[in-house]
């Protein structure tokens, strides 16, 4: 038995990692084995080139390194945790994906998204998540979110129009892609969201 792709893509201060927990509960309780994991990230090595690309450096780091290490992080975890779990029958439930590279180093830092299709292909095959949930919500109330949590990373640490950018990166994928995406509003409370992310899952687990 194949297991289901699932990732959740949104802008700072978005509330992914508060709905993915309660994403991991639900499916539980409907009876599927959940594997929840996190990009980049989600293996050891993984982890630490996490670091790497989140810490601050005084002498910054060139756009074609950043690209490199997010899809070597990828490719470390796809074979060590995606795919031997889809193929464990797990659903894997992720947060963030290649869709945050096209936002992020695409749309946010001018990447050609033709560059990053390549290594899409390449590190990827054919493996594209069966679903992916988009919590959008306007730029400003996002960071003023995220500005609450503490140190700002590498990331949180770029101007509004940067963020815009991914914001419309992410709108125009969801549209390139409709059958894939389910847009959902996330500048309502977490209580009102929780909802519409249940009734997306549960929809979706009725389409088998
Ligand atoms: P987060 O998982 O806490 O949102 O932090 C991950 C950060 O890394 C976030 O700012 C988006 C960024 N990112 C990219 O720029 N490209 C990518 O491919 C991924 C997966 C994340």
């Amino acid at each position: 038995m194949t297991g289901r792709f699932i990732t959740i893509e949104g802008s700072e201060g978005a509330g992914k990692t508060t709905q993915l927990a309660f994403m991991r509960e639900f499916l539980e309780q409907s009876g599927c084995p959940v594997t929840l994991t996190r990009e980049p990230g989600g293996t050891g090595l993984g982890e630490e080139l996490r670091a790497l690309l989140l810490g601050h450096r005084a002498d910054g780091m060139a756009l074609t390194t950043e690209t490199l290490l997010m899809f070597a992080a990828r490719a470390e975890h796809l074979e060590r945790v995606i795919r031997p779990a889809l193929a464990a029958g797990q659903w894997v439930l992720c947060d963030r994906f290649t869709d945050a590279t096209y936002a992020y180093q695409g749309g946010g830092r001018g990447l050609p998204m033709a560059q990053i299709a390549v290594l899409e292909n390449w590190v990827q095959g054919d493996l594209r998540p069966d679903l992916t949930l988009l919590l959008d919500l306007p730029v400003t109330v996002g960071l003023a979110r995220a500005g609450k949590r503490g140190a700002a990373d590498r990331f949180e640490r770029e101007t509004v129009d940067f963020f815009e950018r991914v914001r419309m990166t992410y709108l125009d994928l969801a549209r390139q892609v409709p059958e894939r995406y389910r847009i959902i509003d996330a500048a309502r409370s977490v209580e009102r969201v929780r909802v519409e992310v249940k009734s997306v899952l549960a929809q979706w687990l009725e389409r088998g």
